[in-house]
């Protein structure tokens, strides 16, 4: 597998855990729930997906999907949703961060507000990353040779992932041990 193939479906998996992690922090919103939801966990977890997949992930899968456009496959219709919802996902990244930054600072914002727009950037995610785990990312293994990935690689500059590939930050060292223990958890009840 081509090393930016490679990190593309490595950053899927790891995408999925951060949502994971944001998704529980989100359920302790919840009035029922056994403890209370980890503010920085959260902000941290958004500071992330700003500043690694919406930097780095979708515009090199963007990269990738004009080279399957331009192949004329029967998935464009599909393919140029998902480069469309690329920009929707960062826009709506940096209305979630901003509105749980301000809950974070004491602003009076109501918990449905963060608990339903969480919910909802979630699904949008998720729902992305399947269509494109399910029905784009299988072609490049079936339509890319060797001059496409020369191509390609003209295009992409393969990038650190500030997360799980040597954290950056204080912030993140932490956020990935949290996410590491919340693995193991789900292990252990599974
Ligand atoms: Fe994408
Ligand atoms: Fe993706």
């Amino acid at each position: 597998m081509h090393p930016i193939q490679r990190q593309l479906r490595n950053d899927h998996h790891h995408l999925q855990l951060v949502l994971n992690c944001f998704s529980k922090e989100i359920d302790c919103f919840d009035f029922n729930a056994q403890q209370d939801p980890d503010m920085e966990v959260i902000l941290n977890a958004l500071d992330y997906v700003r500043e690694y997949p919406d930097k780095w992930h979708h515009p090199a899968e963007d990269v990738i999907f004009n080279q399957l456009l331009a192949k004329k496959v029967k998935e464009s219709k599909l393919i140029k949703k998902l480069e469309e919802e690329h920009n929707k996902i960062s826009q709506e990244t940096e209305k979630i961060n901003q509105l749980f930054r301000a809950a974070a600072e004491d602003c009076i914002v109501p918990a449905s507000d963060l608990v339903e727009s969480a919910r909802r950037y979630i699904t949008l995610q998720r729902t992305h990353l399947e269509q494109e785990n399910e029905i784009i990312y299988p072609l490049m293994d079936k339509l890319f040779g060797p001059d496409d990935w020369k191509e390609i690689e003209k295009k992409i500059e393969i990038q650190n992932d500030p997360l799980f590939n040597k954290p950056s930050k204080r912030e993140f060292t932490q956020l990935y041990h949290h996410i590491l223990e919340l693995e193991k958890e789900r292990e252990k009840e599974s």
